[in-house]
């Protein structure tokens, strides 16, 4: 079947993007309110960019009433956020945070979550996650009813027993979870990650 994107609604075309691009980390983003209010909400469409300098890309959509998310109105008026990477642990706390809270509501509290102070930046990091990044606004950038937020990565926090003596954070071990399309979700385990050598030069 070929799919023409000029005939499909919105929703269509979303539905199609969010179970063909998949699996998607996700960015459990932390931000604090210029009033001082904790926010969190969890955010699919994320990438890594560039290493040098460290990027990462989020892109952050509207409420219904059209108003800006209360992350992205909260990381163009602080320029801070921090992201967490999300467990199976968590899972049932971050999908509480994807409810459309009021913006002077605290979402650490509505979830149960545990904030604790970051090195650099005002906005706070989730306790309960293995892996935060500590990021400053690098640019946004206003794609149709999006907001594309790129961030430059200022620290990371990874819990000490994840780190190999090669450098990568040994994600086997956390069960980290990734979104597929809808309400489906998956989970890196040992069991289905495999090993894949380039091959030599021919
Ligand atoms: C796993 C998951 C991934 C999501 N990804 C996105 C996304 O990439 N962009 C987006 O605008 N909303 C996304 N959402 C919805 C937001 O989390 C939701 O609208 C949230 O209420 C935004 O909160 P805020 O207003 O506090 O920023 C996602 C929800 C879930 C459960």
């Amino acid at each position: 079947m070929e799919i023409d994107i000029k005939e499909l609604t919105p929703s269509q075309i979303y539905k199609l993007m969010i179970s063909v691009i998949v699996p998607r980390p996700i960015a459990w983003i932390s931000t604090i309110s210029k009033n001082g209010v904790y926010n969190v909400a969890p955010f699919s469409y994320f990438a890594g960019v560039s290493s040098e300098p460290p990027v990462v890309a989020i892109s952050v959509g509207r409420k219904e009433t059209r108003a800006k998310k209360d992350t992205w109105k909260n990381i163009e008026e602080t320029g801070e956020f921090v992201i967490n990477m999300v467990t199976m642990d968590t899972v049932e706390k971050m999908n509480i945070t994807a409810l459309p809270f009021e913006e002077d509501v605290d979402e650490f509290k509505e979830a149960g979550l545990t904030p604790i102070p970051s090195s650099v930046v005002k906005a706070p990091r989730v306790k309960e996650s293995p892996v935060n990044i500590e990021c400053r606004k690098f640019e946004i950038i206003e794609i149709g009813k999006m907001g594309l937020i790129l961030g430059e990565i200022l620290k990371v926090h990874v819990r000490d027993d994840i780190l190999n003596e090669k450098g990568y954070v040994d994600t086997r071990k956390l069960e980290i979870v990734g979104r597929l399309g809808g309400a489906d979700y998956c989970i890196i385990t040992k069991e289905n990650t495999f090993t894949l050598k380039r091959p030599d030069k021919r």
